[in-house]
């Protein structure tokens, strides 16, 4: 008898929960001067910084070329920096050896931070969950002695080789050397009430940091504001106490139900009492959600922390004082090969800003760039007396503001929402408001303030516009800019508002550049003048003195983007007061990268994925010349200096391939059915014991696959025993990850399918009849080919699983389909398979895409919904694994894969495996390759390196 029992999916260790502790005084010795802080902000050399962030793996994107991109999408919300972690796993799938070559490289992504202009905070764990493999740890970690996250010596030693490789690396790219990082995040979320916090092992991973280089400060994240139990100084204590917080919660089933959401509102007074003395920091904080199997997919997540989410709970945060401010996840990637934890699928998309095509069309993206520039142009904001968000200035019972007053300055903020977060009530409010003038109520001349919906709005007073104050605004402010002897202010609000604002001007010459002057009301009161408009679609544009106000409507604003200039005397694109002041404005639709100026040429960088007016504010004198994205424009320049050209998308031309037309070639990839089948090198399931302390065995013999080295994806075993003829009845009890599926075959005969709940992976329990005891059946089993001795260096430990088709590396570009050893037909994954098993197809796939476009690419299961059939698709482009679907749990039918991943102009490979766990077998219904977004684009995406097959001499 053979039993074939194939698990899928890996395994993660279970996140731990925490809870929080003090930091200590701002002073450590060690401490470059590059970064410090005080109890308000951060200092980065010498500049007090406000630090805006969002985190994005690169191991979620194997593409090095396009972390540039993803940076520069960053970059243009306003903010400065990013956070990621660091995949201990992918380094050092074998203890002690640690690769970090080709895509596993750091080195390329700290130069594509810098280029961009973004700060780093490494978060190298070693834990690190992230809905990742082990959430972090390497499979082998089961077989370490001690408990992992303690101070035991057998788990210590585990981390060193990765830590001290990692952490020396990340060294040199710190602010002190130039470098891209200024902080550094010890474990994760480790203060929980699950695992006791052990200072020493806190204090011994700082400690290895600080003696493999590491300088900058060191950020806690607590999994919440509330409860801690770490020290505050001495042995475990961080430099800078920082908190998580996800207040929507992970099930994105009801996106648009608030009720079950809480909005924090003691953060400020939390945090006083937790860590005065530092900057209030938010490490990770709700960006959307995680989504599981059967889950209700990413859409719903994106829609759960949507443009409405973002301008509820990020404002809330605003009004607690937060100054750093992280979100995750800003740009989620894919789960490829094993990646992702077993309860996820393979988008990590993470209903983010940026989606996992990287496209930046979602709302929700543009609402925070939004916010991110107002506060980016902000210096006052962190000079302010925060409130809990509960302490309000009750307006009326409907309307609630939170005052951050101004300390060193009048410049005040007032974050305003309905009293009930959740109401999606059309609510009018006038408001007394404090100013240098007094306290006004406003608005002043005449009519209603309101909000409308979901909305939560800051408006400022005592604003500096550099020389001349705004003295409040009921319209949000995007940015503004000194350009010589001229300021241009770009205020928005909701169509349908009415917005009035007073600005330090007495008899300013008003002029209505654009629109129609009778919708802009006018008062001289003393040394103000007053404006008062309501938003329509139609843009305004008044000129009051030597200031250009544009009025817009929020959409209208998603289209202006304002980058940092790039000049010959610019020694780096990082965020400043310097680089601040040099930025110009743009509209211009889609995305805008950068803005450089080289003698008299204006260089800009941006995507259209429409023809688009392009209007240019604050060019710089000298420049005469534009190109957008290196071709000459041209362009007019109005009486303002205000300049003015198109850019026109072109729809491109090109076809994507059928994929039912592709020449398949097809193998059998359950050949261990057979009778002939020949497993000598499978490992024998002999070992008496397991390593893995946290389980007892329930077999004479360990089958857990980690105990033989087995991590990732299918797992095959065979167990054969002398049948007596007595035998009615097996029972196994298999574990492959949060889902999976286990098919039996006695013989070739398939007997069905089993499942199962709890760790680790492999068989846990069986028994069979007929008077045999367990130990009459003897185990073999084998997983990815070697083990952690994996094959395929190039694309890591956790890119293939124990296929036998995997194991051969038929996965890989240019197999050898005439090599007679695998029976190669000419079935389609169309025709599939027609028995329970596995159906293995490889076909090439020529592309031929235009170039000067950004063309996101997904292969696409059943026209997008799911078929319920039961069985398990594989898909692997270049033979990168970029894609499991499983029909009958779903949600995912649509699976991006990236170009470089993809070559755009030459051919791929393209492979499918279908693991049918129905008797009757299975075929795929249908498979498209279509495109997402498309806009003209400059970026340039190298092709990764994907070594093609060639015959493994191991291979069984
Ligand atoms: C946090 C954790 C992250 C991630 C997140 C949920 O608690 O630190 O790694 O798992 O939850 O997406």
């Amino acid at each position: 008898m053979r039993i074939h029992n194939i698990v899928n999916w890996a395994i993660a260790l279970m996140p731990k929960v925490t809870t929080a502790f003090l930091p200590p005084p701002a002073s450590d010795a060690v401490l470059q001067n590059n970064i410090t802080w005080d109890n308000q902000s951060f200092f980065i050399n010498g500049e007090r910084q406000l630090l805006l962030s969002g985190e994005f793996h690169p191991w979620r994107l194997p593409v090095p070329s396009l972390w540039l991109d993803i940076f520069q999408k960053i970059k243009a919300l306003g903010f400065s920096a990013t956070s990621f972690y660091v995949h201990w796993a992918l380094l050092e799938s074998e203890p002690s050896v640690y690769r970090a070559d080709g895509i596993f490289d750091l080195v390329p992504f700290f130069e594509a931070a810098a280029e961009a202009g973004i700060y780093l905070l490494v978060r190298p764990g070693p834990y690190i969950q992230a809905e990742s493999f082990g959430g972090g740890f390497p499979g082998w970690i089961a077989r370490t002695n001690g408990t992992l996250r303690s101070n035991d010596s057998g788990f210590l030693d585990s981390f060193h080789t990765y830590y001290s490789n990692t952490t020396s690396l990340i060294a040199k790219y710190q602010i002190s050397n130039g470098g891209p990082v200024i902080l550094l995040q010890p474990e994760n979320e480790y203060t929980g009430s699950n695992n006791e916090f052990e200072p020493s092992y806190m204090q011994y991973i700082m400690d290895e940091a600080r003696s493999n280089g590491i300088v900058v400060p060191f950020l806690s994240n607590d999994p919440g504001p509330y409860g801690h139990n770490a020290p505050e100084s001495g042995v475990g204590a961080v430099d800078v106490y920082g908190h998580d917080y996800y207040p929507l919660g992970f099930s994105c089933s009801n996106p648009d139900n608030w009720t079950s959401f809480e909005l924090p509102t003691d953060f400020y007074q939390t945090h006083e009492s937790q860590s005065p003395t530092t900057p209030y920091s938010l490490v990770e904080f709700q960006g959307g959600s995680m989504d599981s199997w059967g889950g209700p997919g990413f859409d719903n997540c994106a829609q759960m922390v949507g443009a409405e989410a973002e301008r509820m709970w990020y404002k809330n945060n605003v009004a607690a004082g937060v100054s750093f401010f992280s979100i995750y996840m800003i740009y989620g990637g894919t789960n490829w090969g094993n990646v992702g934890y077993p309860s996820g699928y393979t988008s990590y998309d993470y209903g983010a800003a940026i989606t996992e095509s990287r496209t930046v069309d979602r709302d929700k993206y543009s609402e925070l760039k939004l916010l991110g520039n107002f506060l980016k142009v902000s210096p006052t904001y962190l000079d302010v007396q925060p409130f809990n968000s509960s302490v309000t200035m009750a307006i009326t019972s409907d309307i609630s503001v939170s005052p951050l007053l101004g300390l060193s300055t009048n410049s005040s903020f007032w974050v305003v929402r309905h009293t009930d977060y959740t109401s999606s009530d059309d609510t009018s409010y006038t408001m007394p408001i404090q100013t240098s003038n007094g306290t006004v109520t406003i608005p002043q001349l005449g009519g209603v303030l309101s909000l409308l919906g979901r909305d939560s709005k800051i408006l400022v007073t005592d604003y500096p516009l550099g020389n001349i104050n705004l003295l409040y605004s009921t319209a949000e402010l995007f940015t503004w800019k000194q350009f010589g002897d001229y300021i241009v202010v770009v205020l928005y609000g909701e169509i349908g508002e009415h917005e009035e604002l007073a600005i330090g001007l007495s008899n300013p010459d008003i002029t209505v550049l654009e629109g129609d002057s009778s919708s802009v009301q006018h008062q001289y009161t003393g040394n103000q003048t007053i404006l008062a408009w309501d938003i329509t679609s139609s843009r305004l544009v008044v000129r009051v003195g030597d200031v250009y106000l544009f009025l817009l409507d929020r959409t209208s604003a998603y289209n202006f983007w304002v980058p940092q200039l790039i000049t010959s005397e610019t020694t780096h694109n990082y965020t400043s007061n310097a680089t601040i002041a040099s930025s110009i404005i743009v509209n211009a639709g889609y995305l805008v990268r950068t803005a450089r100026l080289q003698g008299n040429d204006l260089y800009l960088e941006a995507d259209f994925n429409a023809t688009t007016t392009v209007e240019i504010f604050g060019a710089p004198e000298n420049a005469k010349n534009l190109y957008i994205n290196g071709r000459g424009q041209n362009f007019t320049k109005d009486s303002h200096g205000f300049w003015s050209t198109s850019a026109i998308f072109e729809t491109p031309q090109f076809t994507l391939p059928d994929l039912t037309k592709l020449t398949w070639h097809s193998i059998d990839s359950l050949p261990e059915l057979q009778a002939s089948y020949n497993d000598s090198d499978w490992v024998d399931a002999s070992l008496t014991f397991t390593a893995n302390v946290d389980y007892k065995l329930s077999t004479p013999t360990s089958l857990f696959s980690s105990d033989y080295g087995y991590h990732v994806g299918f797992l095959l075993y065979r167990g054969s025993f002398t049948a007596n003829g007595q035998e009615t009845q097996l029972n196994l009890t298999t574990q492959g990850g949060g889902v999976f599926e286990t098919a039996v075959w006695i013989n070739d005969t398939f007997i069905g399918i089993e499942e199962g709940s709890r760790e680790p992976r492999g068989i846990l329990d069986y028994s069979l009849d007929g008077g045999h005891s367990q130990s009459d059946i003897s185990w073999k089993l084998t997983g990815n080919l070697g083990g952690e001795q994996y094959v395929d260096l190039t694309r890591g430990p956790l890119n293939e699983g124990g296929l036998y088709a995997e194991r051969q590396g038929l996965h890989l570009p240019y197999p050898d389909v005439n090599d007679s050893t695998y029976g190669w037909g000419s079935s389609t994954p169309f025709q599939g398979i027609d028995s329970a098993g596995v159906g293995f197809w490889t076909a090439r796939l020529p592309l031929d895409l235009p170039s000067g476009y950004d063309i996101p690419l997904s292969f696409q299961f059943d026209q997008g919904t799911l078929s319920g059939a039961e069985y398990c698709a594989q898909l692997y482009v270049n033979g990168f694994q970029f894609g499991k679907y499983a029909p009958s749990y779903g949600p995912q039918t649509e699976f991006p894969v990236p170009q470089g991943i993809l070559n755009y102009n030459g051919d791929n490979w393209l492979a499918i495996s279908v693991f049918s766990y129905n008797s009757s077998g299975a075929s795929v219904s249908s498979l498209q390759l279509v495109n997402n977004t498309i806009a003209t684009s400059p970026i340039q995406v190298d092709l990764t390196n994907q070594p093609a097959y060639t015959k493994r001499a191991n291979a069984y």
